[in-house]
């Protein structure tokens, strides 16, 4: 098992259009996508076989590429069915035996939650499928889509998405202030993933608590990373409102992470009224974090990763074994389960 079996986000349905080729990259592959003529989602290495333009620069025409350089069209199986300077005839290359080597490579391909899912590995170790994103399009339910690039690797990435004391730091405020509180939390790692059940939270959430905790309810928080590049991070306020931050971190290069982020909330008649405000909120605090991760890699490329552990990065440990389990090629899920009570300050 490694990180080639898995699904990664490479782009929104909905920017997948019928007329135009996209590209995008995951652990260091370029990509062409484009739908072909069933309007299925199609991704080819991005390199023509002729001379090596990039099919991402291409056109569409009735669900085939053409590409940009000398006009050579593909299929959605990656065949090459069409080489204007061959002539006319050549309309049979596909089926002709000479031609049966110019075929793309392609990459298998699917679509859920309107995100379209590619997964590099031809003949993975076992069939794994996309995170769900929870409550997506669910009755009463609202959700809210964000993309951002950080200069940073996937691990420094879901590391930061799950980790509590840097917010009163990064995002003071906004999302939380130095009150000298303390936090206990029980940390398991088991199956590929980390779970964090926090207690005795109270509603130190900074702007965001008024809105998201006006009776000072009571709050369930519990913060979870999935192999490879998932994190969650779930409040219930309450009986009956809660509020799931899901990201999704893909590797475009070992120092550039494109993180695909879902908010998804309960809150009844402020589901689409609060709208607005939650997504520049949360695009706010992505941006902080962006800022100060890119920073972070700057110094890492320059004096290496030697990190100090405190009791509240027991969390970060238990993601960088289960990622170091991948980069082996080896199943994290058969790492020992491990359970571990922390406590820190925040
Ligand atoms: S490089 Fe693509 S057709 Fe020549
Ligand atoms: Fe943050």
């Amino acid at each position: 098992m490694n990180f080639r079996d898995f699904w990664y986000v490479v782009a929104a349905s909905k920017d997948l259009t019928k007329d135009k080729p996209a590209s995008a990259q995951v652990l260091g592959e370029w990509l062409a996508l484009f739908r072909g003529a069933d309007s299925k989602a199609v991704a080819l290495e991005d390199r023509c076989l002729h001379r090596c333009a990039r099919l991402s620069k291409g056109t569409i025409r009735e669900g085939r590429l053409q590409c940009a350089y000398h006009g050579w069209v593909y299929d959605g199986e990656g065949r090459v069915v069409h080489v204007p300077s061959e002539g006319p005839n050549n309309a049979k290359a596909a089926d002709n035996k000479m031609y049966s080597f110019r075929r793309a490579r392609t990459f298998a391909v699917c679509e859920v939650d309107d995100y379209v899912y590619v997964r590099l590995a031809d003949s993975p170790a076992e069939e794994l499928k996309p995170f769900p994103i929870p409550y997506y399009k669910a009755e009463g339910w609202a959700s809210i889509r964000l993309k951002n690039l950080f200069k940073n690797n996937v691990t420094n990435c879901v590391e930061n998405f799950v980790d509590i004391p840097h917010t009163a730091f990064v995002h003071p405020r906004i999302f939380r202030v130095t009150k000298n509180e303390k936090l206990t939390a029980r940390v398991e790692r088991r199956s590929g993933s980390v779970v964090v059940s926090y207690r005795n939270e109270r509603a130190n959430l900074g702007w965001f608590s008024r809105f998201l905790n006006p009776g000072g309810r009571e709050i369930t928080h519990t913060d979870s990373f999935h192999m490879p590049n998932v994190t969650s991070v779930d409040y219930i306020f309450g009986e009956n409102r809660r509020f799931i931050i899901t990201s999704q971190s893909v590797p475009l290069t070992d120092c550039e992470t494109l993180v695909y982020t879902d908010l998804t909330y309960n809150y009844g008649m402020w589901n689409l009224l609060a709208r607005p405000i939650i997504r520049r909120q949360a695009q706010t605090i992505i941006d902080q974090d962006v800022e100060i991760l890119g920073d972070q890699m700057e110094a890492i490329k320059r004096y290496g990763s030697r990190f100090a552990n405190t009791e509240a990065d027991v969390i970060h440990v238990f993601i960088e074994s289960i990622r170091a389990e991948l980069e082996r090629g080896a199943d994290p899920r058969l790492l020992p389960d491990k359970t571990v009570e922390i406590e820190f300050w925040v």
